[in-house]
């Protein structure tokens, strides 16, 4: 069946899980503002994903807020987009069982994500972890989203919610859900580790040493760029030369995304370059770009009634959306509702 076309729409998601680092603002906020003006974008802090690892209960209301002021600093704009927290909108965990029914165990077994976050202890980890992509595909398709903007981690996550679309629509014979496409490009794709260039950078890494915050101030900044690891060569002229220099690698990138410039761009600007010159130009860059996004954050934190109203405003226009797929999605499948 060839698909109807679907008013492009765009949905991402970041989880209040712990603060905001350099790796959710190059691989995804600063891109969901980008998309901003270009298509009718849904933004969400997905609280309901957050809890499938433990969240201590008094801080989780308060990282959510801080997840919306960090996509609010960052240039997202509340009357332009919607930006709400996920369990105001009751209809993401009500298609997240729909499709737990329609996903199979086989497919839920390659996702690589899980496998990697529960290691050797699979059979302790919560049933949501091992179920999060199914709940993350109903936040997709809930806005009928043809497009989402993600980090390269989300990809396999992406591409499982085609298929769970895919096979909802032919189980019933319908065209209903869009096979949704998604966006990852860029420089920024996978932000590492400054510590060990092979890992990627997260929220939840050992060291702060290991990640830049979106609330660091400028001395972390510097002092934590100047003590990442890197190697004894100088920067190549190509990126070729960057091939087994992971350390190296991530920095170029991470200065590429910054400064609104590509890789290639950059490696031949600093040609030859030792790291006593590019490190000091990486963190006056960071600081640069970062610093007000940070301010910002501490001005919209001391305020967090008015987070609250901004999130509680865009549930509500998130469930003008949501509410009515999810009845035709319940129509389909032959719920009684009287
Ligand atoms: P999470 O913090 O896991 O909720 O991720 C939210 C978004 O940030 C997703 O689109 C991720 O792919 C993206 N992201 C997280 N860490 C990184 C990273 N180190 N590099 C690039 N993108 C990232
Ligand atoms: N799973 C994503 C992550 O860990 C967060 C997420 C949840 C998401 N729902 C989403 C991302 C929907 C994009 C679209 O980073």
């Amino acid at each position: 069946m060839t698909q109807t076309q679907f008013t492009p729409r765009v949905f991402s998601g970041i989880k209040p899980s712990g603060g905001l680092t350099l790796g959710n603002y190059l691989g995804a906020i600063k891109r969901f503002v980008g998309m901003q003006g270009q298509m009718e974008c849904v933004y969400c802090v997905v609280d309901l994903h957050a809890i499938t690892v433990w969240q201590d209960p008094r801080e989780l209301a308060n990282m959510t807020r801080e997840v919306a002021a960090g996509y609010l600093a960052a240039g997202l704009d509340p009357t332009q987009s919607i930006l709400f927290n996920q369990s105001q909108v009751s209809a993401h965990a009500e298609l997240g069982w729909i499709f737990n029914c329609v996903a199979r165990v086989g497919w839920m077994n390659r996702m690589t994500q899980f496998k990697d976050k529960a290691g050797a202890n699979a059979e302790k980890q919560s049933l949501g972890l091992y179920a999060y992509p199914s709940l993350m595909a109903a936040d997709i398709l809930l806005y009928h989203a043809t497009h989402v903007p993600v980090g390269d981690d989300q990809k396999q996550h992406v591409e499982l919610t085609r298929d769970i679309a895919a096979k909802f629509n032919h189980d019933f014979g319908v065209d209903f859900f869009p096979l949704t496409t998604p966006v990852i490009e860029g420089p920024a794709m996978r932000i590492m580790n400054l510590r060990d260039g092979t890992k990627k950078m997260s929220k939840s890494g050992d060291s702060d040493m290991e990640r830049i915050n979106m609330t660091d101030d400028a001395d972390k900044i510097a002092k934590k760029f100047k003590k990442a690891k890197t190697d004894p060569e100088p920067l190549p002229d190509t990126l070729d030369g960057l091939k087994d220099r992971p350390e190296a690698r991530n920095l170029i990138d991470i200065y590429a995304a910054l400064n609104d410039a590509t890789a290639e761009a950059t490696i031949a600007e600093y040609a030859g370059a030792g790291w006593g010159k590019f490190k000091p130009a990486l963190a006056d860059l960071a600081v640069a770009k970062l610093a007000p996004i940070a301010d910002e954050m501490a001005r919209l934190m001391a305020d967090p009634a008015e987070i609250d109203r901004i999130l509680g405003a865009g549930s509500e226009k998130a469930r003008e959306i949501a509410d009515p797929i999810l009845r035709q999605t319940y129509d389909i499948v032959g719920m009684l509702r009287s």
